[in-house]
């Protein structure tokens, strides 16, 4: 059998009020056919009793790093070893904390630093604590570390009080980290442009820009993953071309304009990654310029804003704009998404030590009308998959507004 027939997931229950619920996942994750080794902390015990998780899971709950009985049979490395996820839910604000310090002060946290395994965590908290800097910093140094974050959720919570903080539901939960059975953005259309464009000056001479692409495919595989129809219009590249169902090849802004506009009709969300050139030589010389002088001049004439034109039909579709920026990144991004008419926009330092252009890491802002999120330094595909999670939920927000004409969130 396959290992994603049979995926092997080590969960770790930490202490939180939700860790009752952990039954509940370790359940959805076996009917999706995962076998699940369960570890808790020393906290997660004053919650819900290893017996109780042993019951669902199947298998011996382990809570103590030096347990001899344990070490006889599979032994901690061997445990870290074993599984092909790691998955912390509940994780606590303390075992956050611990994890972002590299500690291994329990069976839990030797488990994380001794496995390979990539590692999700699904934290759980007051929103007062989820919000606190500290946790923040915290978060952010695991997400930097390549770590996959699965929620907060925002709502009613134990302690009376309402706001982020909640477990994302173990539903959804499993199908984050195993892929969703209803993926959703199944059956949406989206258009994407990706890399650089070339404005010819000459047949053999051209201006371009250092874009690489690798953020427009990394956006343009990640929704199909989650169920979308792909189509990306793209500048030239020297990647393989993503996994989706069309890729159209381009040079020029004209010609990336011009295919856009000829697919855009029946698309739900547009997503603008390329970086187009403003200005293209007004008359392109039909044959080799010679050196014959010192000095030439050039006259440029604009292009055509694709992004722009497109969220200025009626109806327009969701669009998703990007912003390199080299100063005031939040005002020069939020100043675009309102002067283009933006859904969102995704924005970032360009020619600094933050990533951006032909880099494979990338930092992030998000922002929308009434809202924000910041992507720290991660892999430009890690980074992808957080962008189409915010694309899902400002997308559908988008859809009831325009179904129920409700205001904007
Ligand atoms: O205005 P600025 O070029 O900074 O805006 C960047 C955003 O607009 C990117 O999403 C880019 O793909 C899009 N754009 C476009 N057509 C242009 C210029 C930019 O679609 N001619």
């Amino acid at each position: 059998m396959s290992q994603t027939q049979h995926p092997r997931i080590l969960l770790g229950v930490s202490g939180s009020i939700a860790a009752y619920k952990a039954a509940e996942l370790i359940r959805r994750l076996r009917e999706r056919g995962a076998e699940v080794q369960v570890v808790m902390t020393a906290h997660a015990q004053a919650f819900i009793t290893p017996l109780s998780l042993q019951a669902v899971a199947g298998q011996p709950v382990r809570c103590e790093l030096f347990d001899r009985a344990a070490e006889a049979g599979m032994g901690h490395i061997e445990l870290a070893r074993w599984a092909d996820h790691l998955l912390i839910a509940p994780a606590s604000a303390n075992l956050i904390a611990r994890l972002a310090h590299g500690m291994a002060d329990d069976l839990l946290t030797t488990l994380v630093l001794a496995s390979a395994a990539p590692l999700a965590i699904a934290p759980a908290m007051n929103h007062q604590m989820w919000s606190h800097p500290a946790v923040q910093e915290n978060i952010n140094r695991l997400l930097a570390r390549g770590v996959h974050l699965l929620g907060p959720e925002s709502g009613d919570q134990a302690c009376g009080e309402s706001g982020a903080g909640r477990l994302l539901e173990p539903q959804r939960i499993v199908e984050q980290l195993l892929g969703s059975e209803h993926r959703p953005l199944a059956g949406r259309r989206v258009l994407v442009t990706a890399g650089p464009t070339r404005e010819a000056l000459d047949p053999v001479r051209f201006l371009g820009n250092r874009s690489s692409g690798k953020m427009g495919y990394a956006v343009a595989q990640a929704l199909t993953a989650a169920g979308a129809q792909v189509m990306v219009v793209s500048g030239p590249t020297a990647l393989t071309p993503p996994a989706v169902e069309r890729v159209i090849p381009v040079e020029t802004a004209l010609e990336m304009h011009a295919a856009v506009m000829e697919h855009i009709d029946h698309c739900d969300i547009f997503v603008a990654a390329a970086a187009v050139a403003d200005y293209r030589p007004q008359a392109p010389s039909p044959e080799k310029i010679k050196k014959h002088h010192h000095e030439f001049q050039l006259r440029m004439v604009r292009n055509p804003d694709i992004l722009a034109e497109v969220a200025a039909r009626h109806p327009a579709p969701f669009t998703l704009g990007f912003a390199a920026e080299t100063e005031a990144l939040e005002a020069h991004a939020r100043e675009k998404l309102q002067a283009k008419g933006l859904d969102m926009i995704a924005a970032n330092w360009v020619g600094g030590a933050q990533g951006g252009f032909d880099r494979d890491e990338n930092a992030l802002l998000l922002l929308w009308r009434g809202g924000q999120r910041e992507l720290p330094l991660m892999s430009k595909r890690q980074a992808a998959r957080e962008i189409v999670h915010t694309i899902t939920e400002r997308y559908a927000a988008f859809t009831a507004r325009q179904n129920f004409g409700s205001p904007p969130g």
